[in-house]
């Protein structure tokens, strides 16, 4: 029996801001061209992506306006604008794309505002929902330094009514500390999946807080997850690979949510029904031993 019927109404849900969200969510990153940049082969196909997961019950997509850049904000606005009323659409700034595709720093409150913006139009909105300030202290992973003048600059815009809520991606748990001194912080974005644990106590610590962790790359991002075990416990349940990966991150606290990535929407009814996989404990094992 392989696990495909599609529904991301049957999963749980979270706390976001002042939304409860489903837990199986969807990131757009995906859907600009190779590395991020530049339009998606196929528009259309794009399109159908955004509009089959909102039909498939996702209310929480995930995007940035430095994904294309710019033109990932834009196949969301085409496709799904004017929005249903309960989706969240969390963004995240603080970086820029030089005209080769790489991703530059932009962490001044010049920078910030001018990315708050751009997001507001390209998205097509007056207010954005969620802005995640993204760390570019080391781009490849959380490294320590202040993020104080960075979350000001988002507060006030916050205060200005351009943005509902602030949170965090990139971090470490001293600049969770550190932001939630600042303003009410209300998700952490890192990378995390069934390969790479750094962030465990982190999670823990979020979830005493009622605060979602949301990992980034949870299939492994560019190259997806492949192991022995992963595909071992896929086979002995009947689903793939990457259904199990979700399904594990599901399994591993209630305060994650996820947004796994894809350009398609057969990929994509698979993802969603990761939701109704459950993992026996023999099979939580088994998957524990792939981090170590
Ligand atoms: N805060 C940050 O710094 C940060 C960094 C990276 C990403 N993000 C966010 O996190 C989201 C998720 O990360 P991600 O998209 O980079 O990585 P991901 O979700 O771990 O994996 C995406 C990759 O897996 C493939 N894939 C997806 N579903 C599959 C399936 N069922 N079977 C086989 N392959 C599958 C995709 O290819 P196909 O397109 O062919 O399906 C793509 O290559 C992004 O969309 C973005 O919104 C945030």
């Amino acid at each position: 029996m392989s696990i495909t019927t599609v529904n991301a109404s049957q999963t749980a849900t979270y706390k976001l801001g002042h939304r409860q969200v489903k837990r199986l969510g969807y990131g757009a990153m995906q859907l600009a061209g190779p590395g991020v940049f530049g339009p998606p082969k196929d528009r259309a196909a794009a399109l159908a992506v955004l509009r089959e997961a909102v039909a498939s019950g996702v209310d929480h997509i995930d995007t940035s306006d430095f994904y294309g850049p710019h033109i990932t904000n834009q196949i969301i606005r085409e496709a799904l604008h004017p929005y249903p009323a309960n989706l969240a659409i969390v963004t995240k700034v603080s970086a820029r794309r030089g005209a080769d595709g790489s991703w530059i720093p932009a962490m001044s409150p010049e920078e910030l505002t001018q990315a708050v913006h751009d997001n507001l139009s390209n998205l097509g909105l007056d207010v954005l929902d969620t802005v995640n300030l993204r760390s570019m202290f080391d781009v490849h992973g959380p490294a320590e330094g202040s993020l104080e003048e960075p979350l000001t600059v988002l507060a006030g815009l916050q205060q200005k009514g351009l943005i509902r809520h602030i949170g965090l991606s990139n971090v470490t748990s001293k600049q969770v500390a550190q932001g939630r001194s600042i303003c009410d912080i209300v998700c952490v974005q890192n990378q995390y999946n069934l390969a790479h644990r750094e962030d465990d106590a982190l999670i823990d610590e979020l979830a005493g807080l009622g605060i979602p962790y949301v990992p980034f790359f949870p299939l492994g991002g560019f190259t997806p997850l492949q192991s022995s075990a992963l595909s071992d416990v896929a086979q002995q349940l009947g689903a793939t690979p990457m259904q199990v990966a979700l399904a594990w991150l599901l399994q591993r606290s209630p305060n994650i949510l996820l947004i796994p990535g894809t350009s398609s929407v057969t990929h994509l009814r698979e993802n969603l029904a990761a939701g109704q996989l459950k993992l026996t404990p023999e099979a939580l094992a088994q998957l524990d031993t792939i981090a170590k």
